[in-house]
C-alpha cells in the first residue's frame, strides 16, 4: 500500500440525476494497491460512485483523477479501470474462455495471446480446465470467477466491483469473499468493491468509506469504523451498537455528563465541541453493555449504567441478546456469546445495564 501516490482521486465530486442529488462533494484517495470498499445503504449513492470513477457516468460537478491523470470525461475504455458485472452478465452461447477473452479480441490482439492471458487468468482465480464449458454448465460462484478472470484480463490496474457477490447465497458469499480478498493480494491492484453488506466490507476491506445520502459519512479501516465510530450515522450501520439521546448537563475537562431519562451518564468529550444544554447522541455496542438485575446494590453514580426494566433475551445460539427497556421506552440490547447458567429475570422486573468506561462514545452529528 502506498498513501503517498494515490490511484484514484475523487474531488468534490456531484452528481445529480434531475432533481436528485445522488453524490455531494464527494472527496476520496485510494492507494495503490488498496482493497477499498464502498458501504452503505441501498440509494446511497455507491453505485453512481463506483461508475462515475470506472466513466459510465459523466460527474455534474467535481473531478476523478486515475494514475495521476484527470480522466472525468473519458470513456470507460480510456481509463485503467475495469469493471466486474454481475454473474448473470456473461455471454450464454459463449465457452468460458472466450467470455474471457472477449474483451482483448476486441482490443484485435494476436489469437494466440489472448488464448494465452485467458488461460492463465483462469489458472488465477481456480477455473484451469473450465476453458470448453459454456456459461450454464457452471455454478453461480463460477461464473463470478469468470467475471473477475474477464475483467482482470484486460491488465487495467484499478478494478470495480459493484455488489460482485450479491447473487451468490450466503455460505458461498462468505467463501467467494475471502477468495477475492486473496486473489487481490495475488494480483496487487487497487480493488474499490460496492457492498450494502457490513460483514462482507469487513472481510476484504483495507479501508472502508460509508457512503449515505450521496455523502462519504466516515472512512478508516474496517477495526476503527467499528470500534471507534465518529459519527451517529456510523454507530446506527456497522455492528450493533445502541443509540441513545440525551442532554448535555455538565463538561468539566475531558468528561460530559448527558442526561439519559433522568440519569447521568459519563462519556469522554474527545475533543467535541459540546455545550451544556446541547442535545447529544450516546453509542455503545451491544457486546459491551452487560445486564444486571437490580438487587439495590448498584447506583447510577459513576456514570456508567443504566436503570430500566428487563423485557426479554433472545437467543440465537452463538450470542444471547438480553433487552433491557429505559422509562421512555428505548430498548438496550447487552449480548453475551454463549449460554448463560443463571436463569433470566422475570419479565418486567428491574434491571441494570452497565459498562466499562471508554466503552460509551459522544457523537454530535
Ligand atoms: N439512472 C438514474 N436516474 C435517476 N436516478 C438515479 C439513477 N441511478 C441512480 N439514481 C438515484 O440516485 C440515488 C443513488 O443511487 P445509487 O448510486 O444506485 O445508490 P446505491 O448503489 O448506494 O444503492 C438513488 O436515489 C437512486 O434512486
Ligand atoms: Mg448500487
Amino acid at each position: 500500500m502506498n498513501a503517498i501516490h494515490p490511484t484514484v482521486q475523487v474531488r468534490q465530486l456531484s452528481k445529480n440525476y434531475g432533481s436528485v442529488q445522488a453524490l455531494k462533494n464527494v472527496d476520496l484517495s485510494i492507494a495503490a494497491g488498496e482493497y477499498f470498499v464502498l458501504l452503505g445503504p441501498s440509494g446511497g449513492g455507491k453505485t453512481t460512485l463506483l461508475r462515475t470513477i470506472g466513466g459510465f457516468h459523466k460527474p455534474s460537478s467535481g473531478q476523478v483523477w486515475l494514475n495521476g491523470q484527470e480522466v472525468s470525461h473519458l470513456p470507460p475504455d480510456k481509463r485503467p479501470t475495469a469493471m466486474v458485472f454481475q454473474a448473470y452478465a456473461l455471454f450464454p452461447h459463449m465457452s468460458v474462455l472466450g467470455n474471457v477473452g472477449y474483451g482483448l479480441s476486441l482490443a484485435k490482439l494476436p489469437k494466440a495471446e489472448v488464448r494465452d492471458k485467458s488461460i492463465a487468468m483462469l489458472e488465477m482465480v481456480g477455473l484451469k480446465g473450465y476453458e470448453d464449458r459454456r456459461p450454464h454448465e457452471l455454478s453461480g460462484g463460477q461464473q463470478q470467477r469468470v467475471q473477475l478472470a474477464r475483467a482482470l484480463v484486460l491488465d487495467r490496474n484499478i478494478l470495480l466491483l459493484d455488489e460482485p457477490l450479491a447473487a451468490l447465497d450466503a455460505q458461498l458469499r462468505k467463501d467467494m469473499c475471502l477468495e477475492l480478498k486473496h486473489l487481490q493480494e495475488k494480483v496487487g491492484i487497487t480493488f474499490i468493491h460496492v457492498t450494502h453488506n457490513q460483514e462482507e466490507a469487513m472481510t476484504v476491506a483495507d479501508r472502508i468509506a460509508l457512503i449515505a445520502n450521496g455523502e462519504l459519512v466516515e472512512q478508516g479501516a474496517a477495526r476503527d469504523i467499528y470500534r471507534t465510530p465518529e459519527r451517529r450515522f456510523t454507530a446506527s450501520f456497522v455492528g450493533e451498537n445502541n443509540l441513545l439521546s440525551g442532554t448535555v448537563a455538565s463538561v468539566e475537562g475531558d468528561t460530559v455528563t448527558v442526561q439519559v431519562c433522568g440519569q447521568p451518564l459519563s462519556v469522554d468529550r474527545r475533543d467535541l465541541p459540546v455545550s451544556t444544554g446541547a442535545t447529544v447522541a450516546l453509542s455503545i455496542r451491544s457486546e459491551l453493555v452487560e445486564m444486571v438485575p437490580e438487587d439495590g446494590s448498584a447506583s447510577s453514580a459513576d456514570g456508567l449504567s443504566l436503570a430500566g426494566t428487563y423485557t426479554e433475551s433472545v437467543y440465537l445460539g452463538l450470542t444471547l441478546s438480553h433487552r433491557v427497556a429505559l422509562s421512555d421506552g428505548t430498548q438496550i440490547v447487552s449480548r453475551v456469546v454463549g449460554e448463560s447458567d443463571a436463569p433470566p429475570p422475570v419479565a418486567g422486573s428491574a434491571a441494570r445495564v452497565r459498562w466499562k468506561p471508554g466503552a460509551l462514545r459522544l457523537h454530535i452529528n
